[in-house]
Parts: C-alpha cells; sequence; structure tokens
C-alpha cells in the first residue's frame, strides 16, 4: 500500500506557479492505495467511493470526458510514461479519509499515491526530484495549469513541520510549527471541483499575473522580489496601472517572507494578521473568495482565531483557520455555531503530518 497526504496551505496563495515560495504542511488525512502488480498493461482501479475504472497503458494517453477522475489515473500513467516509458499496470483499490473538492488537493493526492503504486508495482526508485519534474505538468493533463505546491506538500512535508517550498530551484526547509500554535480546516460547503466549472477561472488568474509580469521587464517574479522592495512594487503597479494580480502576487510573496519569521520567532499574532491580510488579497484582487469563505473567516474571527483565510485554488472549498492551542475549543465550538448551525461535521483539526516519501 501507498499513501498520500493531503496538504493545507497556510500562506502563499496563487504564486506557486509564478515560481514563488509557499507554505503548506501536509495533512493527517491521506489517500491510500492497496495495490498489485499486474504481468499485463492494465491499470484496474476500484474506489468505494467513484467505482471501477479500467484501462490500458500506452504511449500517448488522452483525457476521458472532463470530470471523470479515470483522468487522474491517466495523469499518473503519462507522467511516468513521459520519463520512464510504459511498463506493467496493476489492480488496486483506493480509500480515502481526505475530502473531495474541498482545496485539499485530493486530487494531487491521488496523482502522487497512484505514480508512486505504479512506480513501486514496477520496482522503480523515484527521487524527490524526479517525481517533481512529472508531477505538476502532469496534472496539466486533468486541465487545471497549477504549480507544484500540493505535490511537494505531500512527498516531501514532515511532521511537526510547515513546508517552505521553493521552486527556484527545487527546495523544502521544514519550519517547525510552535506548541503553542493549532489550526482548524474549516469547509466553507461551496464546492469547488477543480476538474469542473472552476478550472478556467482557476487557469485565468494565472494568466492575468503572467500578463501583468510580461508589462514590466522582469524576467521573473522571482527576480521583482528579489531586487525591489514591496514599496517599489506596490508604486510600479499603480504607475504602470497593472492587473490586480500583479499586485497579489508580490504582496502575497513578501507575506510568505514575514510568515516564516512569525512562525520562527513564535509571533502568533503577526501570523495571524498576514493570514487575514492573504484573504483579503484573495478576495478583493484576485476575487477568487466566495460569500460563503467570507462568511466562514469572519464567524472564525468572531469565535476568537487570530487569523483565517481561504486554503487552495479558492472559488470555495475551505478556509485555514489559526488560533493558539489553548483556544482551539472555543474556535471550533464558536464555529459550530456560528457557521454551521451546530454539526461539527464539518472542520478537521489540522495536524501537521508527515509526506508520503518522509513516513
Ligand atoms: C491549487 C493548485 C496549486 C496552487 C493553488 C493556489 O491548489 O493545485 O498548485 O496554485 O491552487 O495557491
Amino acid at each position: 500500500m501507498v499513501s498520500a497526504p493531503g496538504r493545507v496551505n497556510l500562506i502563499g496563495e496563487h504564486i506557486d506557479y509564478h515560481g514563488l515560495p509557499v507554505l503548506p504542511m501536509a495533512l493527517r488525512r491521506s489517500i491510500h492505495v492497496h495495490f498489485q502488480a499486474r504481468a499485463d498493461n492494465r491499470i484496474c482501479v476500484s474506489s468505494g467511493a467513484y467505482g471501477h475504472r479500467e484501462f490500458a497503458w500506452t504511449t500517448g494517453l488522452t483525457p476521458v470526458a472532463r470530470g471523470d477522475w479515470e483522468n487522474y489515473l491517466r495523469a499518473a500513467a503519462q507522467a511516468i510514461g513521459g520519463k520512464w516509458g510504459v511498463m506493467r499496470g496493476m489492480d488496486a483499490t483506493i480509500d480515502s479519509d481526505l475530502p473531495a473538492a474541498a482545496g485539499l488537493s485530493s486530487s494531487s493526492a491521488l496523482i502522487v499515491a497512484v505514480t508512486l503504486a505504479l512506480l513501486r508495482a514496477n520496482r522503480r526508485e523515484a527521487s524527490f526530484e524526479d517525481l517533481m519534474e512529472i508531477l505538476p505538468d502532469g496534472e496539466q493533463f486533468v486541465g487545471t495549469r497549477g504549480g507544484g505546491m500540493d505535490h511537494a506538500a505531500s512527498l516531501a512535508s514532515r511532521a511537526g513541520c510547515a513546508s517552505l517550498i521553493e521552486f527556484v530551484p527545487l527546495a523544502v526547509r521544514h519550519i517547525p510549527i510552535p506548541a503553542g500554535w493549532a489550526f482548524l480546516v474549516a469547509n466553507s460547503l461551496q464546492i469547488a471541483e477543480k476538474s469542473g466549472a472552476v478550472r478556467e477561472r482557476y487557469n485565468a488568474v494565472r494568466t492575468s499575473g503572467t500578463l501583468a509580469l510580461g508589462e514590466t521587464g522582469f524576467a521573473s517574479y522571482g527576480e521583482a522580489i528579489e531586487s525591489r522592495t514591496e514599496e517599489e512594487l506596490v508604486a510600479l503597479a499603480a504607475a504602470k496601472r497593472l492587473a490586480p494580480a500583479f499586485l497579489h502576487v508580490v504582496t502575497e510573496a513578501f507575506r510568505v517572507r514575514h510568515a516564516v519569521e512569525a512562525m520562527q520567532d513564535d509571533d502568533s499574532a503577526r501570523f495571524g494578521r498576514l493570514l487575514l491580510a492573504s484573504h483579503a488579497s484573495l478576495r478583493d484582487r484576485l476575487q477568487i473568495s466566495c460569500p460563503a469563505l467570507d462568511r466562514l473567516v469572519e464567524a472564525a474571527m468572531d469565535s476568537g482565531a487570530l487569523g483565517a483565510r481561504l486554503t487552495g485554488g479558492g472559488f470555495g472549498g475551505c478556509a485555514v483557520v489559526f488560533c493558539r492551542r489553548g483556544d482551539l475549543s472555543k474556535v471550533h465550538d464558536g464555529l459550530v455555531e456560528r457557521f454551521y448551525s451546530g454539526s461539527a461535521d464539518h472542520i478537521l483539526p489540522a495536524e501537521a503530518g508527515p509526506g508520503a516519501v518522509n513516513s
């Protein structure tokens, strides 16, 4: 069996695909694949919740109908095939305790777990770098032009730590989470299915950031952040009337830096303020929040949280809620009462777990 955890992004949203560092952590909720190698090239996978899928692993696989979960299986097979060639298939069953379509990266965890299972079924060793070379691109097979955050967090996180993931060059730094800090993941109940309707909107946000960068003369966002202060970049955005996506990307990059400092200094008040500023930027500049997420963030703050923000691709899904460990039950119960009319079914405590290759 192999398992790949979901992740919750603490801060650094919609900037991974611009090559900028992000700060997620793996959850103790995973997708599990029980598998056995086959003698032929068929990939046969059953999931209690989603049914059975079966196809021959050949070169040049193409996607099936949009929204069909078989595309995630095909994405993994196609990604491996591009680097190592087509190999033996497998019989597999999948189970999961990770909520789907909630911004917790269940789709990336599925691709990671199926990829690792296929490689192991073929007795292939793959390094973290190898996997990061194929996985983010592999996901584009499904249609979302995301970055590498989800796969890196699912693979390389460490228990008790947030993962500062850098992409240029690829590196993961494990930042210990202070003992007195606690996180909750709360579902807005607004479904955000990455392969579904939000796909174009997600990709449009990415394009808008890329086009804005093109008007600045910087070769990359990384270069902009390294060579200018935040104030200079804000002034440049105003002078050139750049799309709001530019301001989001650069200010979010500085927030990630400050959040790492706050975590290292055990400065929970500062960390909380940064989460709130991130949410406001995602809501107002990128316009990827929704009324349910905004109300959820507000309900968290009214319940005694130090900060909260939408997490993941946006347009629905979950919020990450941050509080002092001693306030955890107060914040939890406050949310149950204020947002969920008494039901505790949609809030998970989020403890930082190990990644698939670190367990
Ligand atoms: C999705 C993508 C990630 C990242 C986030 C937004 O989860 O898969 O790569 O872009 O959205 O931060």
